[in-house]
């Protein structure tokens, strides 16, 4: 297994890099990618842990040897937020990145599955697709957004509020990656159950909790130490299913006649990706009105995305 990350030497760049140094199977390769010159120094670094993991840093000029026969490609690469900021006003300087990125996958391994954390995501993955598209490499089973975030954020309030075990809670959230956009459905999670005072409490505590660490660091960026573990266990089903076994994890994907055309739900890995996009279920009341609610905000995010390669 060949595992690049692209913008690894930054804050989700270096946690989950250690997560995946200390957790892909053994034999495995991890490629390190980074425009910051101290990127080779991150290889050296993790390179001292004795996993059977093998590590290569390569700077700015060396995308192409980066990307070489990956079979996953994770991207933590551009700008966070400050506090202030909505995750759309760093569409303007992260849309060019990725482009950028999304061509040299084209060049080096179009066959990869890619996993996109750079925001604003909503947008963020239609601009990899449509890169891909142009190229005539297209596969949607292949384009992942990943907001495992939002799930274990979830899992995280969930338990804390209830006071139950957090290793056996499990929240589906749909939707997008943004504010309103993502749709926590405490409607289906097992063995619990919510007042309505509490569904409204906890669902916006879900959605911003992404401003509540910006705010906390105070202009020091934005989650990456819980986004790190977010990524290696995206990392993970996606090497799972790779191996050929049957698992179902939650990411925004591209959906035919879906809600928007992209929107995290429960899929199927394999071998290929995406094997089956999998149905929600029954929503709430609340929750079917907060889906319709946020249904504009999401497909005018992806729409700017459509039109920054194609306009
Ligand atoms: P950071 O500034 O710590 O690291 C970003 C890294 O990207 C830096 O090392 C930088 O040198 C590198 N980079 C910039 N341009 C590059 C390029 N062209 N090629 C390769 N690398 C490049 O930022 P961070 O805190 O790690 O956040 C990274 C991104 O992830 C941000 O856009 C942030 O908003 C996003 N994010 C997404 C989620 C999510 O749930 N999807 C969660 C947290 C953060
Ligand atoms: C998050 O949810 O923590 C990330 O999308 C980063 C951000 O800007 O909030």
């Amino acid at each position: 297994m060949k595992v690049a990350v692209l913008g690894a030497a930054g804050g989700i760049g270096q946690a989950l890099s250690l997560l995946l140094k200390t957790g892909l199977p053994a034999g495995s390769e991890l490629s390190l990618y980074d425009v910051a010159p101290v990127v080779p120094g991150v290889a050296v670094d993790l390179s001292h842990i004795p996993t059977d993991v093998k590590v290569a840093g390569f700077g700015a000029d060396a995308l192409d040897q980066a990307l070489t026969g990956c079979d996953i490609v994770l991207i933590p690469a551009g700008m966070p937020r400050k506090p202030g900021m909505d995750r759309a006003d760093l569409f303007n300087v992260n849309a060019g990145i990725i482009k950028t990125l999304a061509e040299g996958i084209v060049a080096n391994c179009p066959k990869a599955l890619v996993g996109i954390i750079t925001n604003p995501v909503n947008g963020t993955v239609p601009i990899v697709a449509e890169v891909f598209k142009k190229a005539g490499t297209y596969d949607a089973k292949r384009v992942f957004g990943i907001t495992t975030l939002d799930v274990i954020r979830s899992e995280a309030f969930v338990a804390e509020l209830k006071g139950v075990d957090v290793a056996t809670v499990k929240v589906p959230v749909i939707g997008g990656h943004s504010g309103t956009t993502i749709l926590p459905l405490l409607s289906q999670v097992e063995g619990v159950t919510f007042t309505d005072e509490e569904v409204a409490a906890l669902t916006p505590r879900i959605q911003n909790a992404g401003t509540e660490v910006v705010n906390a660091k105070a202009g020091g960026g934005s989650a990456t130490l819980s986004m790190g573990a977010a990524a290696a266990r995206f990392c993970m089903s996606l090497v799972k299913g790779l191996q050929g076994e049957d698992v179902v994890d939650y990411a925004y994907v591209a959906v035919e006649g879906g809600d928007a055309a992209y929107f995290a739900h429960p899929v199927r890995l394999g071998k290929n990706g995406v094997e089956e996009i999998l149905a929600y279920g029954e929503l709430s009341a609340f929750e079917e009105q907060a889906k319709n609610d946020m249904l504009d905000t999401l497909k005018k995010d992806i729409q700017e995305g459509v039109d920054f390669i194609n306009a």
